[in-house]
């Protein structure tokens, strides 16, 4: 496995807890001030339109099943792509029905079949590889942005990427004329390494389209009905899934939305952030399907809303084959809380390094991945000095090894250890202390 994804500015009014979970947005809130919108080419996957959703799924799962390690682990310069992360290419655990990643998105798409029956088209196995144009530019993330640096993104080369999030799919379904859709999918971040971050987690993307005569009817602005009806819709949406609790919406900032929202729900004591949204820039409709129209738009994170609606403490748990974590689950059932099966204890181990400039924390968490896989549960600087003499900067992290199913024996940790001091003596071009 590789990295985890960024965690930026969640507000100070989170716990600690729900800071950590706030994970599948925080990219975007870090430079709400870039420039302008850049270009890039490159050739957007053909999006598949008209599917019932079970179609949608076995078309794209058989394109993501022809996905061959070469199309995505190249020899350009600009690729960085890992083998474990090729490796969660096409395991979609979003279509298992009784996986707790599918459980949700059945909710979610129960609630929406309710509220406005035929209405959502659902995408839920689109390629997750997809031209950087179509992840960033067509839905004008700006050309300084932080998120399109490889440092945060997978790049197969300079034009095509791992999405990042589903957003990436927003404009070629428009411009495939579908006015309401769900896309549900596996995302990739390189990212740093805890309990609520894995380099690949999956996302829901909804966008609903109206035209003029529905807000003339209601007598109102485009802006002020889309923003309505947004409201609306997702305050219902969080009372489907969570009962009736306290909700706020909080201001917020995404390049592809004006005004920006996050909503916010108290539970379990704390108040969690839901999910992003906002009424969608006019550029995006105007250009991808066609003037004069109006849409909202939100985003939400399945895996940071399912550990909290199941209780399941640790992100790697939803990559586990382990029986003893799926059959406490069933399909169409919201109202499990997980019990751990075991607790096995954690061995921790330091490495110390004299950095270099190009030394980064993501790289360092994807070598520990890609050596430990599930093994690293958390990677962590415990120290960071420089030198007052030579003016050299030494970082010392520390790396918690621990198995989610079994006891791990010391010849094995030191020997993962071993490996993960060898490789980041050669690849990061880092001194070892
Ligand atoms: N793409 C955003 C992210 O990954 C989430 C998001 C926010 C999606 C607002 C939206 C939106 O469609 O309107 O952080």
């Amino acid at each position: 496995m590789a990295a985890r994804l960024a965690l930026a500015a969640v507000g100070p009014r989170c716990s600690v807890a729900v800071r950590q979970l706030a994970t599948q947005r925080g990219l975007w809130l870090r430079l709400g001030q870039c420039a302008a919108a850049a270009s890039a080419a490159g050739a957007v996957r053909p999006a598949r339109r008209g599917f019932s959703s079970s179609t949608v799924a076995q078309a794209a799962a058989a394109a993501t099943a022809t996905l061959s390690r070469d199309e995505v682990i190249t020899s350009h310069p600009y690729n960085n792509v890992t083998d474990s992360i090729f490796q969660k290419i096409g395991v979609n655990l979003h279509q298992q029905p009784s996986h707790p990643l599918g459980i949700l998105k059945g909710a979610i798409y129960d609630y929406f079949d309710a509220q406005h029956p035929g209405t959502f088209t659902k995408f839920d196995g689109l390629a997750p590889v997809v031209a950087a144009k179509a992840n960033f530019d067509e839905i004008l993330i700006p050309a300084d942005h932080v998120s399109r640096s490889p440092n945060d993104t997978y790049y197969v080369d300079p034009d095509t990427v791992l999405r990042c999030h589903t957003s990436a799919h927003q404009a070629e379904i428009l411009r495939q004329g579908v006015r309401a859709f769900l896309v549900t999918g596996d995302v990739y971040r390189r990212d740093s390494i805890d309990a609520t971050h894995y380099p690949v987690f999956h996302q829901m993307e909804g966008v609903r389209v109206f035209n003029p005569d529905e807000w003339q009817a209601a007598g109102m602005e485009p802006t002020q009905f889309a923003e309505a009806e947004l409201k609306r819709t997702l305050e219902g949406l969080a009372q489907h899934l969570f009962g009736a609790v306290e909700m706020r919406w909080v201001d917020a900032y995404f390049p592809f939305t004006d005004p920006s929202y996050e909503l916010e729900i108290f539970f379990n004591g704390e108040w969690l952030e839901v999910l992003g949204c906002g009424v969608m820039q006019q550029p995006i409709l105007d250009k991808n399907l066609g003037p004069g129209q109006k849409a909202w738009a939100f985003g939400l994170g399945l895996e940071r809303l399912a550990m909290v609606l199941f209780d399941i403490p640790d992100i790697r748990l939803f990559w586990t084959a382990d029986q003893r974590f799926l059959k406490q689950f069933k399909a169409g059932d919201l109202t499990t809380k997980f019990k751990s099966y075991s607790k096995y204890p954690p061995c921790y181990k330091d490495v110390a390094f004299w950095i270099s400039d190009a030394f980064t924390e993501n790289n360092l968490c994807e070598i520990v991945r890609s050596v430990a896989g599930d093994l690293a549960e958390e990677v962590k600087l415990i120290d960071n000095f420089t030198h007052p003499k030579t003016g050299r900067t030494s970082n010392c992290y520390r790396i918690a090894y621990r198995s989610m199913d079994r006891s791990l024996t010391d010849e094995e940790i030191n020997a993962l250890q071993e490996e993960v001091r060898s490789t980041i003596a050669d690849k990061l071009k880092v001194e070892l202390r």
